[in-house]
């Protein structure tokens, strides 16, 4: 094991989080990764709440072995991430907790019954707020391309199982500002919606644009 300060560890943690995304969609890159990174930072430094170390490992790390991505076979996350941060010399505390927020974090695998520590409030909220705003219709619209479904499928909203970009937006986008954990997340998500709903509105104004319904 080797000695190293904190910087160097997240220097390790960055170069590893790196090669660790290299196939998944554009929207779940490193640049993701760093976002997320930075907007947990952000909101640690808010609220004041959670510890800033964990909570930086724990957002760089927390899409490691994603299942949207997982080829199969028997490399999982926990072993990943405790492996790579006992190398970096970090105590087995903080990298339990990294590899909670990273099992239990997924909007899909979110485990209603968890105790969730003041960190996994933290980068949940994060990567929450990543999925929405600007930068979650690009990230919706990549992951569709990516899956090859349909940009949208009229007279569907909703109810469709993510069958459609648009329908993901009902499905998941939309309900996300209601789920905000911190209220500093909460603040941020609100203007982020409103970005959501132009969005739609100019996409349904445009899709029906010069149809026969129109006149
Ligand atoms: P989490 O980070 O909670 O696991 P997801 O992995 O489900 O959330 O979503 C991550 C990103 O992928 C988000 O930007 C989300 O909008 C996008 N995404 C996930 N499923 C779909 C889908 N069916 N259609 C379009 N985008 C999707
Ligand atoms: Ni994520």
């Amino acid at each position: 094991m080797k000695e190293m300060n904190e910087n160097q560890i997240i220097i390790g943690v960055e170069d590893f989080a790196k090669v660790s995304t290299n196939e998944f969609d554009s929207g779940h890159d490193w640049w993701h990764l760093n976002r997320v990174r930075n907007l947990a930072l952000h909101l640690q430094q808010a609220e004041n709440i959670g510890n800033r170390f964990t909570i930086e490992i724990a957002a760089l790390l927390h899409d490691i072995d994603d299942k949207k991505f997982r080829k199969g076979g028997d490399v999982v996350a926990e072993t990943l991430i405790s492996d790579m941060l006992q190398e970096l010399g970090v105590g087995e505390g903080i990298t339990q907790e990294v590899i909670r927020i990273n099992k239990y974090i997924s909007f899909s695998s979110e485990a209603k019954t968890i105790i969730k520590s003041s960190e996994f409030l933290i980068v949940q909220d994060a990567d929450r707020l990543d999925a929405i705003g600007a930068i979650g219709v690009a990230r919706a619209f990549n992951y569709g391309g990516f899956r090859n479904n349909a940009i949208y499928i009229p007279d569907s909203k909703g109810s469709e199982k993510d069958a459609s970009t648009i329908g993901h937006f009902y499905d998941k986008l939309l309900k996300l500002k209601d789920m905000m954990n911190t209220p500093t997340a909460k603040k941020l998500a609100e203007k982020r919606h409103i970005i959501l709903e132009q969005f739609l509105n100019k996409f349904y104004e445009e899709w029906n644009f010069a149809s026969p319904d129109n006149h």
